[in-house]
């Protein structure tokens, strides 16, 4: 057994990006400049031709997002509680109220059944988000969205590579927010982009991307809104076109690894695994809901020691202190608290091997049932266990 230490997530970097990072240090040149200008109209040509900007991050482009969808005191936006919580911080950010809406048991994505019941006089905008890159129903979104005469400003920080209906996310839809963060589909290190809907929406992308300043010919300048300091620097740019040659290479390869996640996986250990979606989703990330007599900090420092990483994305954003303090608490979104309380992320990124992923299922398993016996003899209630079938239940009190 190859015991070498599987981490969750590594980007892939290759030696002709490493190449040009390093004549872009060499070049004189290095915040913004010609390969941000090159990288926004190669991600352009990929959206179909929609405007792009790049930024220093997607939580700035969906604080762009709110802003250029009119966001401020006294309005709502209604997004998911079931996300990183950069989704819910940016709408505080903004002086507005998150509302929140459950999540679907199955896609963990906001359930749109209930969406249009938490709409209001006051909502200015909906702020869905595709949770490990298995996209929110573009159709019924927008169709809501269309009838109320709201904004969407996507958070897409997971779904670069993914599609909806064999269109590419950010390629139709409203205001969409990308992340390349380290650990998305395709990296620059820290960073993201914006896609506007026409020229005019760009250029006001660019003022509150950079401090609201336009410069003029004569030299002179002048600041017209208070923007902030979100653009990307030509090193990360650099990075961004060598991931984006390789894109679909990635996401193929995390389709085939995710394929044989659903092949090994013992399904019978009482875990909920993913929607299995092969052509939209560009599986960003495996994730898998323990069941209920599992505890998490267990499996996870357990299959750690076997030298195997596991993350947590994400636990339900309304429980956190900063949420509880606006007076949400346990019960308002169950199926949201229900996944967060025993979701773990298992390995996958492109570089894996198929033989990782076997590896993968096999200690899963072994924890599992090492952790369920524990259970037994411990007395607790095992509501699903190594041989059991049934999954977790909701409001376990896990
Ligand atoms: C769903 C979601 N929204 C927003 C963000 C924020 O992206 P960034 O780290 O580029 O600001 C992330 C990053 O992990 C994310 O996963």
């Amino acid at each position: 057994m190859n015991n070498e230490f599987l981490p969750f997530t590594r980007p892939s970097i290759d030696e002709e990006t490493i190449a040009g990072v390093a004549e872009v240090l060499r070049s004189g040149w290095i915040t913004s400049g010609p390969q941000v200008r090159e990288f926004e109209a190669r991600l352009s040509a990929f959206f179909g031709g929609r405007p792009v900007r790049t930024l220093s991050s997607a939580t700035g482009g969906l604080e762009i997002g709110l802003a250029l969808a009119g966001v401020g005191p006294g309005d709502e936006v209604i997004t998911t509680p079931l996300s990183w919580v950069a989704t819910a911080n940016v709408i505080v950010r903004a002086g507005a109220r998150p509302v929140f809406v459950d999540v679907d048991r199955q896609t963990r994505n906001i359930d749109l059944t209930l969406l249009e019941a938490a709409i209001t006089p006051l909502t200015r905008a909906l702020l869905p988000v595709d949770l490990a890159g298995l996209p929110v129903d573009r159709s019924q979104l927008n169709a809501i969205a269309g009838r109320h005469r709201l904004r969407v400003v996507e958070d897409a920080a997971q779904s670069m590579g993914a599609s909806w209906q064999g269109q590419r996310i950010g390629a139709s839809g409203d205001l969409v927010s990308i992340s390349f963060h380290a650990n998305k589909n395709l990296t620059t290190a820290e960073g993201g982009c914006l896609v506007l809907n026409d020229a005019q929406e760009a250029r006001r992308c660019e003022l509150w991307r950079l401090q609201g300043v336009e410069r003029f010919a004569n030299g002179e300048l002048d600041a017209t809104l208070p923007g902030g300091k979100h653009n990307m620097t030509d090193i990360a740019a650099r990075i961004g076109l060598g991931q984006l040659a390789r894109l679909e290479e990635f996401t193929a390869r995390r389709r085939t690894l995710a394929r044989r996640y659903f092949q090994c996986f013992d399904r019978s250990l009482g875990c909920e695994l993913p929607v299995e979606d092969f052509t939209n989703s560009n599986w960003h990330m495996f994730q898998i809901v323990l069941p209920a007599h599992i505890e998490r900090g267990a499996f996870i420092a357990q299959m750690h020691a076997e030298g195997i990483g596991v993350g947590v994305h994400y636990p339900a954003i309304h429980l956190l202190t900063l949420y509880r303090r606006m007076g949400f608490k346990p019960g308002d979104f169950p199926i949201a608290e229900h996944i967060g309380r025993g979701i773990a992320t298992l390995p996958l990124f492109p570089a894996m091997r198929d033989a990782d992923v076997d590896r993968v299922c096999e200690q899963s398993a072994r924890t599992l049932k090492a952790l369920t016996a524990r259970a037994r003899a411990a007395g607790a209630g095992v509501t699903a266990g190594a041989e059991g079938t049934a999954s977790a239940a909701i409001g376990s009190g896990r």
